[in-house]
């Protein structure tokens, strides 16, 4: 798609949405777009944003709408960062080091997933900007050791230790589809890949996607993405307690971020085990489905955390606004995962380029109307009183 079809069509995260499910086959759409069970988290994850209003300000004679933050003694020039996503390489070719380097030229951070499609080294390599690897925590911890010691080689900034993650959420769009990689050719799926005739040409032209960071473990072979899948849900280890949490810090010196975490007695006892910082988030719905909303959660881990680490928060991001109210209520920065897969879906690298300008656009104008003028001096001023159930008790 052409940059200016691209303005034309993709003028918002929910229209590029709607580009991306005309273009991919079903199976990968709903793979991307789907949570787990009957998705009532991930649909609260967007409605708790729309229940937040803003308090706007009038005749402030803002002249300036500053939206750069400052995470880790480095600045961002966005306040939104692309979070961790496995396959993505099923969307578009080198579908990872398409998104980092559009994260690296719009001043953000790419967070490469476990999972990703290229090996951890190729990204980080090919994208010259910000880069942070995230892991899971296995019952062969010398797997665990041996991806944070190739990311600390590789040069990633920071680490993400996902943690709500120790057993598989149940996908069910995926049952029902019978998501397998290559999708597997039942009727409608033939019928369903055959219709989007851009994406298979332009997949028939790639290697094929595999969880590329798994090879030196399972060899080649082994990094089939569904069967890999498979393989990894029995790799970790529910029984697990903040002890794997301070192993990990006696390997990683660098920044070391949790990502999952919901309760702020959570969050009190990351600050004791040695975090650096905190996702709030619950897996985008794919995992506890009933789990709270991240953006209602996150008030109360703001609390807890009371400013001495810094505290992102992920899930339903889809507006500039959105972002703009997880700001007021003192969340650092943003992390999105599924608006910069349709982006990728629909243009690659500049797709990705494109999701990042529409949230700093869409930031720069909320700024604009609301009279502020840094999303550093935005408070919970700049949010409609909320009754007190709505924000921090459901989250207590
Ligand atoms: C297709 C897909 C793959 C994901 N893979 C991972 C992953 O490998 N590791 C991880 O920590 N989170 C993963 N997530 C969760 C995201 O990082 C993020 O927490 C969540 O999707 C944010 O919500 P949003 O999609 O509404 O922006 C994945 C999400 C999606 C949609």
């Amino acid at each position: 798609m052409d940059r200016k079809t691209l303005e034309r069509r993709g003028y918002s995260i929910g229209a590029l949405r709607t580009l991306a499910r005309r273009r991919l086959p079903r199976v990968v759409f709903d793979f991307c777009d789907g949570g787990a069970e009957d998705e009532q988290t991930l649909r609260d994850n967007e409605r708790a944003f729309r229940e937040l209003t803003l308090q706007p300000r009038v005749l402030r004679g803002v002249t300036r709408t500053a939206q750069s933050v400052e995470l880790f003694g480095r600045p961002l020039r966005l306040p939104v960062l692309i979070g961790p996503t496995g396959a993505s390489g099923m969307l578009w070719p080198k579908g990872e080091i398409a998104a980092a380097r559009a994260a690296a030229a719009a001043g953000t951070v790419y967070t490469t997933s476990h999972g990703s499609t290229r090996t951890l080294e190729d990204i980080a390599r090919a994208a010259d900007g910000r880069t942070w690897f995230q892991v899971f925590l296995y019952r062969d911890q010398a797997i665990t050791d041996d991806l944070i010691a190739r990311a600390r080689a590789a040069g990633y900034e920071a680490l993400v230790v996902t943690v709500d993650n120790q057993v598989l959420g149940q996908r069910e769009r995926d049952i029902v589809n019978g998501f397998t990689v290559p999708p597997r050719p039942g009727f409608r799926n033939v019928i369903d890949v055959a219709a989007s005739v851009r994406w298979l040409w332009r997949m028939a032209g790639a290697p094929r996607p595999t969880m590329a960071n798994y090879a030196p473990y399972f060899g080649e072979s082994g990094t089939n993405i569904a069967s890999l899948a498979a393989t990894i849900a029995g790799m970790l280890d529910p029984t697990i307690g903040w002890d794997a949490i301070d192993r990990v810090r006696e390997r990683w010196r660098g920044p070391m971020l949790l990502k999952g975490v919901l309760h702020p007695e959570d969050a009190r006892l990351a600050l004791r085990h040695g975090v650096d910082g905190l996702v709030v988030s619950n897996h985008g719905g794919r995992q506890l489905d009933g789990a709270p909303a991240s953006i209602r959660a996150l008030p109360a881990v703001l609390d807890a955390v009371d400013g001495r680490i810094p505290v992102l928060v992920d899930g339903g991001v889809r507006r500039g606004a959105d972002v703009v109210k997880a700001l007021a209520l003192g969340a650092t920065a943003c992390l999105i995962a599924r608006p910069h897969l349709w982006g990728l879906a629909v243009a690659g690298e500049e797709g990705v380029a494109h999701v990042l300008d529409v949230f700093r656009r869409e930031i720069e104008r909320v700024l604009w109307l609301g009279g502020w003028d840094d999303v550093a001096s935005l408070g919970r001023e700049a949010l409609e009183i909320m009754p007190r159930t709505d924000l921090a008790a459901a989250a207590d």
